[in-house]
């Protein structure tokens, strides 16, 4: 069993592209769970990657200190609140603290913002925990009248057209009630779509859904991530469409042009 992720990261510029065949898979610390990191801080808690979950496996009772997204690619995940299904964002708030199961086969595309803590488990076995940065802890619920997860239906919610021609975006949250002013957004891009170039003043972190775009002359495709690190230049287009997730951690910097921000601030 391989018990330790290394992310195969493809360098260039400050552009990070980890397409789905170069994703690692590594079996998580309890039966049936693995996870496939783009990126990961076990110090910090911070997570981009896909988690997998095959029928009747559970990640185990676990409390977010920081926020934490599930994007349900395939399957469901259930706790005592319900289930998020496939399409929807399952948003945990820091202090959610649950445990969750799978029934069918369950794919999810993660962002942690922190560390989750585990409540310790002596059979558990010698192996990352399913959350990067996982960390043994006893707690209890601290708002047991909340319920552990928002449940968003990503295209459910109203597009905005955005001052760049052909991209449409849903704002999924804006990280209220959070320490953290970021953004986590849906765009959608038609085919053709060429974003003017702009730059980064904090990371963007991105999956993409469906579809494609050339970051910085790097191709993601369906499955995929990209991370940007701050200060970088971008040119983002789209040749065929492109259904893309991103968290930005604040808003860009157009080089040229006068446009809203692009993931919503
Ligand atoms: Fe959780």
């Amino acid at each position: 069993m391989q018990t330790f992720a290394q992310p195969v990261i493809q360098r260039q510029g400050n552009v990070f592209v980890t397409n789905k065949e170069e994703l690692r898979w590594v079996d998580a610390s309890r039966p049936g769970l693995r996870l496939a990191a783009a990126h990961e801080n076990r110090d910090t808690g911070r997570f981009l990657g896909l988690l997998g979950f095959d029928p009747l496996s559970s990640s185990g009772l676990h409390q977010h200190v920081d926020v934490a997204f599930s994007y349900v690619l395939s399957g469901g995940l259930t706790d005592y609140a319900g289930t998020t299904v496939a399409g929807q964002m399952g948003i945990n708030m820091p202090g959610s603290t649950h445990d969750a199961i799978a029934y069918m086969p369950s794919l999810l595309a993660s962002r942690l913002d922190g560390p989750v803590l585990y409540w310790p488990d002596p059979t558990r076995e010698d192996a990352p925990h399913l959350h990067a940065g996982g960390r043994d802890a006893r707690f209890t619920n601290p708002k047991p009248e909340e319920s552990p997860d928002v449940s968003i239906t990503v295209m459910g919610i109203q597009p905005f057209p955005c001052s760049v021609g052909g991209v449409m975006r849903r704002l999924i949250c804006d990280y209220s009630g959070t320490r953290h002013d970021y953004r986590n957004s849906a765009l959608t891009m038609i085919p053709g779509t060429r974003v003017p170039a702009f730059c980064t003043v904090a990371p963007i972190e991105i999956f993409m859904i469906g579809g494609g775009a050339k970051i910085n002359g790097q191709l993601v495709l369906g499955g995929g991530f990209c991370v940007i690190e701050a200060g970088t230049q971008v040119e983002l287009s789209s040749d065929f469409g492109a259904y893309v997730i991103a968290w930005s951690e604040a808003p860009v910097e157009w080089l040229d042009a006068k446009h809203t921000d692009l993931f919503g601030f």
